[in-house]
């Protein structure tokens, strides 16, 4: 059974009322629950955790080294500046998914860039919950042609 760690990054908590134009009326214990029935579903190990906090979104993936076999990783506005968190995800050697709910790359400037990306396995984004669900899917098609 795969073991995989879901982490949401800052102001995920806010889902539901956070501009829900851009990342629609889920709230985030919603999308955890949609994401626990999918991983009951296919059979893995899911852990889901949010942190507004930098230091523990690294604690977070150190932690996951002890026992996951991958990681999903929506970093929030970190994705956009956080080499801490880049070399946090390099150091576990965890294959990851870097996801996103908006379409990142049709927004600010400032939201095209990855700090993350380059340590990642791909990057999903644009497809709000789904992009979660797409971002656990291709984790588990790797893992299983390993
Ligand atoms: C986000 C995109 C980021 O630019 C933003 O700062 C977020 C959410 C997304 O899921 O679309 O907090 O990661």
């Amino acid at each position: 059974m795969w073991r995989i760690q879901v982490i949401h990054g800052p102001n995920l908590n806010l889902l539901g009322q956070r501009e829900p134009d851009v990342y629609g009326r889920l709230t985030l214990a919603e999308i955890d629950e949609r994401l626990h029935a999918y991983a009951a579903e296919t059979g893995i190990e899911l852990r889901t955790l949010q942190s507004n906090h930098e230091g523990a979104i690294i604690d977070a993936v150190h932690q996951a080294a002890g026992w996951a076999d991958g990681l999903v990783v929506n970093p929030g506005a970190y994705t956009h500046y956080s080499y801490a968190i880049r070399d946090a995800i390099a150091g576990v050697e965890l294959p990851t998914v870097e996801v996103h709910l908006s379409n990142v790359h049709a927004r600010e400037p400032f939201r095209h860039t990855s700090v993350i990306a380059s340590v990642c396995m791909g990057q999903i984004a644009g497809f709000g919950w789904q992009s979660y669900r797409l971002g656990l899917e291709a984790l588990i098609g790797w893992l299983e042609k390993r």
